[in-house]
């Protein structure tokens, strides 16, 4: 089992990137083979909103975003961490998600995710459902999330009620274990929300269609 974890704070050794880091210990001793993705060290620009990409199926701007996004498709899930700025994610997590092929796409079909936000005031409830939001729309099953209210650069130690959750949804992941509520609520965003809307794009989304068809959530290509 591979899984991608994700860190969206320019801050490479703040509170967000030592909750991912702590998921990650606890993935990794539960037997699975993770990757670690600080979004500052890499090179993804803004997205350009061309909406090529759902006719090709690939963004025309070359950089690390698409790669980012194909090694998410082949992982078998994903943990993605922001800090709260200005009660929303972080430009770095905003440009990812903006680039990244989720929703419309469903890269995160068949994924089991973890959620993490962090903040020091008001709106860290929000970036978490952005998060949170971001992985059901795109497919993906909820594993467990995790929202830190912390001063700015404390070193603080995590509390065992935040390992505990740590453990939890740790576990969650590695067991493939699904939320029949979740699937529900995932299957009306696509077939009442997801499915129509492109259906009404034709020939401008065979980008996406053909990657439904290979995802096998539709058949042949006709939907
Ligand atoms: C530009 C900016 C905007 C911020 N906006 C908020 C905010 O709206 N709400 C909040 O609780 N914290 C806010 N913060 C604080 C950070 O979210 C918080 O300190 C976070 O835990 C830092 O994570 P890091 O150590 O991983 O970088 C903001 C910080 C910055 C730099």
């Amino acid at each position: 089992m591979k899984i991608i974890v994700i860190n969206g704070s320019p801050r490479t050794n703040g509170i967000t990137a030592s909750i991912l880091h702590s998921v990650e210990s606890e993935l990794i001793s539960l037997g699975i083979d993770v990757e670690f993705f600080n979004l500052t060290d890499l090179d993804i620009g803004h997205c350009l909103g061309c909406c090529s990409c759902y006719k090709t199926g690939h963004c025309i701007i070359k950089d690390d975003a698409d790669r980012l996004s194909e090694k998410i498709k082949h992982a078998d899930g994903l943990v993605l961490g922001s800090p709260t700025y200005a009660s929303n994610v972080s430009g770095l997590m905003k440009d990812f998600i903006d680039r990244g092929h989720f929703v419309i796409e469903q890269l995160l079909k068949d994924k089991y995710c973890i959620t993490v936000a962090t903040g020091e005031n008001y709106g860290f409830k929000n970036t978490l459902k952005i998060l949170d939001d971001l992985v059901i729309f795109s497919g993906g099953t909820l594993s467990g999330h995790i929202a830190l209210k912390a001063p700015f650069n404390s070193k603080e130690v995590l509390s065992e009620k935040i390992r505990n959750l740590i453990r939890k949804a740790s576990c969650r992941v590695e067991a493939k274990k699904k939320n029949i509520f979740q699937n529900l609520y995932h299957n009306l965003i696509f077939s009442i929300g997801i499915k129509p809307f492109v259906k009404r794009k034709g020939k401008r989304y065979t980008g996406v269609i053909k990657g439904w068809a290979d995802m096998q959530m539709i058949k042949g290509e006709n939907i």
